[in-house]
């Protein structure tokens, strides 16, 4: 008997015994990202639709899972072509995980104390692509941006310990060292 493809109840179930078993944030990383890769790479949940971007947004966010108090979010990314986030942090534990087409992950550092209410001074801290069979992770406070380098629309797998529209998290714009609220566009 063979063992049926990793799907997304399995996977949800799977976030339910670790965050129950553990508060670690890094922990819980930890055990989610082999998760989040296998099932990014099995595409059980995978719909059409998933492709869909938001025109205003530059990328399509489609929630496929939360738990009744917004904590467990599981959503598909579709980044349209040469589109992409702003830098940006999660306010929670979040796993990323390629599903369709490489998108480039640029880090940021802050480098102000945070202090100042809507300041924030940031520097670039590296990059690199990510596509299907890749992961990357972030603790609540760390910041990247993403592009959609290519010519088609990429998808990405995207798990976060809460709904990030109710994780109070922030977007940056470097260049005028300004701090603002980042919501997402959901589509259901
Ligand atoms: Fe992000």
């Amino acid at each position: 008997m063979t063992t049926p493809p990793y799907d997304l109840s399995r996977f949800v179930d799977d976030l339910r015994n670790i965050t129950r078993e553990t508060s670690d944030e890094a922990a819980i990383i930890g055990r989610v990202r082999p998760l989040a890769r296998e099932l990014a790479l099995a595409k059980t949940w995978l719909r059409p639709e998933h492709y869909r971007g938001d025109e205003a947004q530059g990328f399509g966010v489609h929630l496929l899972h939360e738990e009744p108090d917004h904590t467990l979010a599981v959503f598909a990314a579709a980044w349209l072509p040469g589109r992409g986030a702003p830098p940006h942090n999660h306010g929670t534990w979040a796993v990323v995980a390629g599903v369709d087409g490489p998108e480039t992950n640029v880090f940021w550092k802050r480098l102000d104390d945070g202090s100042r209410p809507g300041y924030a001074e940031l520097a670039r801290n590296g990059q690199k692509v990510f596509g299907p069979g890749d992961v990357v992770s972030f603790l609540p406070a760390q910041i990247h941006s993403v592009v959609n380098e290519t010519g088609v629309v990429t998808v990405s797998l995207h798990v976060y310990g809460k709904h990030l529209n109710y994780t109070g998290r922030s977007q940056f714009d470097p260049e005028a060292r300004k701090e603002l609220p980042f919501l997402l566009s959901v589509a259901r």
